[in-house]
């Protein structure tokens, strides 16, 4: 039995949603273990795009099980609204397809406001975050005064949850000047939809432990990159999750063990939204024409992504610290169209030759990029889904690619469609 867990290998966006689709041909289930409505994952079947914040890639086809496990945040009018929006499109949502954790910890108004108020007071020191509560939510988990999804049961209990919360919360507010958040309010609003998240609500671990003795494929899909890591990314330039392989076991309620395969998503050259360090990005005609190909626009927020060179020494890093198996590598299409084509293969820092990332934000923006030339392969990849059929200087891209980044390559993204994938290795059968 092989299970597989999918995570981006760089800032995001990498095409995590595209490549979970495709392998959920394969999987019983599928199951996001952490972030919340900051990611944007988008599938185009047969012409028809859909993107899911929230929702598992597996949820749009038929017969199989998706899950948002207890390392998710919920916000749960935008789960509710995603479920209604999906539903629209043909798309088939009961309780029993979708399953939530009971353990799940929500991201309540206060929490999208909070992070507002903070971002704009940050002024240039603002990290550009995707203002939907995320950061506040998670530290509120881990202050021990978060509402879960199991809280919304009973009224008494919720009351007495919201009047702990909102006692840090108000502290806050008042000291930044704002008005005081009102609880009852809150409250009814809640109970008014408790009903309609509580029906998906089940013990995650249990569901898994049984899935996982009927043999049942399951498929983690993560969120975010790597290199927005609380612990590994660019902190504080980050998310406020683990978004590493690892965090798949304790974002479902499951051992390291049930994970065998991490697959990497990683696109053909690297993009950031937000601030923060970023060595190869482009700020030249190259960085916009990889925009203007790529649609490198947010998924949840419509900002121009930064768009740069490929970076090898950060990707191979990302491999390493969360133990990725093989890669998926995305957008080649993307680059049809240019002469020659670079790849980061070391930096250099005060005179001084570095092969990884120094963790220090400070050294992160001064480190210079020093780069491998490759000659482009102006021809069209765009659609392609075998490998022999890609050009020649695409296949010696991709080889000196995977020689660097010291992880073999298991499939080749061409296009947004399902099916514009080359495959390798199938990561479920190895
Ligand atoms: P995710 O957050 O990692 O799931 O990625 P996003 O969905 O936010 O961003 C990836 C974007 O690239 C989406 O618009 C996808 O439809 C698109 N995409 C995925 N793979 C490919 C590919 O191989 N080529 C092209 N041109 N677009 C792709
Ligand atoms: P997917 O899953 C790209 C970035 C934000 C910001 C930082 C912190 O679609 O790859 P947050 O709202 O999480 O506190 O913002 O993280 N960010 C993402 N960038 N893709 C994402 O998700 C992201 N989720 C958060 O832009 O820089
Ligand atoms: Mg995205």
């Amino acid at each position: 039995m092989k299970n597989v867990a999918v995570i981006g290998s760089q800032w995001g966006d990498e095409g995590k949603g595209k490549i979970v689709d495709w392998l959920s041909s394969e999987a019983d289930v599928v199951i996001r273990f952490q972030g919340g409505h900051n990611a944007g994952h988008t599938l185009v079947i047969d012409g028809i795009t859909y993107k899911l914040r929230l929702l598992p890639s597996g949820i749009v086809r038929k017969n199989k099980i998706s899950i948002i496990g207890n390392g998710v945040v919920i916000d749960p009018w935008a789960l509710l609204d995603e479920i209604e929006e999906i539903k629209s499109k043909g798309v088939n949502i009961t309780v029993e397809n979708l399953i939530i954790s009971e353990s799940a910890n929500l991201i309540l108004p206060f929490h999208k406001e909070m992070d507002e108020i903070r971002e704009d007071a940050a002024g240039k020191a603002k990290i550009g975050t995707t203002r939907r509560g995320i950061g506040p939510a998670y530290e509120d988990k881990v202050g021990r005064r978060s509402i879960r999804v199991m809280d919304l049961i009973s009224e008494k209990n919720l009351n007495q949850r919201l009047e702990t919360v909102l006692l840090h919360h108000n502290a806050i507010r008042k000291g930044l000047g704002k008005n005081v958040f009102k609880k009852d309010k809150l409250k009814e609003d809640l109970l008014k939809i408790a009903p309609e998240i509580l029906k998906f609500s089940k013990p995650v671990w249990k569901k898994i432990y049984e899935f996982k003795k009927q043999n049942k494929k399951i498929l983690f899909e993560g969120a975010q990159g790597i290199l927005l890591d609380v612990d590994h990314g660019t902190y504080p330039f980050v998310t406020s999750s683990n978004t590493v392989a690892s965090a798949a076991a304790t974002g479902s309620g499951c051992g390291p063990n049930s994970i065998n395969y991490v697959l990497g998503i990683t696109k053909a050259y690297t993009t950031r939204v937000g601030e923060g360090p970023f060595p190869t990005e482009l700020k030249n005609n190259i960085g916009e024409m990889l925009g203007t190909r790529g649609k490198e626009f947010g998924t949840v927020t419509s900002r121009k992504r930064r768009c740069g060179w490929f970076d090898g020494v950060l990707v191979r890093q990302t491999i390493k610290i969360s133990g990725i198996d093989g890669i998926a590598l995305t957008k080649l299409d993307v680059l049809d169209e240019l002469d020659e084509i670079k790849i980061c293969v070391a930096y250099e820092i005060d005179g001084k030759q570095l092969d990884y990332l120094p963790a220090a934000v400070e050294d992160q923006l001064k480190v210079k990029p020093i780069y491998k030339s490759f000659k482009g392969w102006k021809s069209q990849t765009k659609g392609i889904r075998e490998f022999d059929d890609l050009p020649e200087n695409a296949k010696t891209y991709i080889k000196e690619l995977e020689k660097f980044i010291e992880a073999k390559i298991s499939s080749i993204s061409t296009s947004p469609e399902r099916n514009d994938t080359i495959l390798i290795v199938d990561p479920f059968k190895i």
